[in-house]
């Protein structure tokens, strides 16, 4: 496979229901995601972009067609073993910052880390150089209810950069946000796209992502048009 492709999707479709009621979320779609990709998709409600997301982030599993991600067929696998594969290689940014409310800004991002078991000095200096990074080192002692949205949603964003993942997929990541914020959030993502090469993969139809950013894919009933 070629070094610089790190999702690769070959004819894949995801149903849900059976019978007449049948519909296909993902209707045999290939796509592939390179190394240092900004990519939006775009399309209306129900069209199959939260879908392509967590196939992408090995939350999920096609019925049909092949999925590779940073090197790794997972076609085979079953949702336990995709579990380490997206440890590894996934981080992902939710519409709703999905922190957990008892912990604060630094145990969010610090959370992945433990997952992996790393060595505690290892796992400090990892999460302090992102929190440094996304100049986040005054909130850390916050707890998310003590933070603004775009606050939280930047920890959200150091929580899945900090395991450092071949991708990071982002659904819906400013629809919480007022248009200010959420253009901070679309400039911060797209300066760690270009200063770092950082493969960003964001689910929207907000008006602030689709003028700022030029590569769009758009979906309609499970087919990218
Ligand atoms: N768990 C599920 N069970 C049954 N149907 C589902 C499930 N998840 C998604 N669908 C259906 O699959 C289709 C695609 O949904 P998906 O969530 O991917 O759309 P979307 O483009 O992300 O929409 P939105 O912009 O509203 O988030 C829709 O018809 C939806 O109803
Ligand atoms: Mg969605």
């Amino acid at each position: 496979m070629n070094e610089s492709v790190v999702a690769k999707l070959t004819d894949v479709s995801k149903y849900y229901g059976n019978g007449e009621g049948r519909i296909a979320a993902l209707d045999n779609i290939s796509f592939n995601v390179k190394k240092g990709d900004f990519i939006v998709l775009a399309g209306l409600s129900g069209s199959g972009k939260s879908t392509l997301l967590h196939l992408l982030g090995c939350i999920d599993k096609p019925d049909k067609g092949q999925i590779i991600i940073d090197g790794q067929d997972t076609t085979m696998m079953n949702l336990e073993q995709l579990a380490p594969v997206r440890m590894e290689k996934i981080g992902f940014v939710f519409q709703s910052f999905n922190l957990v409310p008892v912990l604060t800004a630094y145990e969010n991002v610090e959370l992945p880390l433990l997952f992996k078991g790393l060595d505690r000095k290892k796992i400090k200096n990892r999460v302090n150089e992102i929190l440094d990074e996304l100049g986040l080192q005054e909130r850390k002692g916050h707890f998310p209810g003590e933070m603004s949205g775009g606050q939280q949603q930047r920890v959200a964003i150091a929580r899945a950069l900090v395991t450092s993942p071949a991708i990071v997929l982002a659904d819906e990541p400013t629809a919480n946000l007022d248009s200010k914020t959420g253009a901070d959030i679309v400039n911060l993502l797209v300066e760690l796209n270009e200063k770092k090469n950082i493969t960003v993969v964001l689910a929207s139809h907000d008006s602030v992502v689709l003028d700022r950013i030029k590569n769009i894919v758009t979906i309609k009933d499970g087919k990218i048009i």
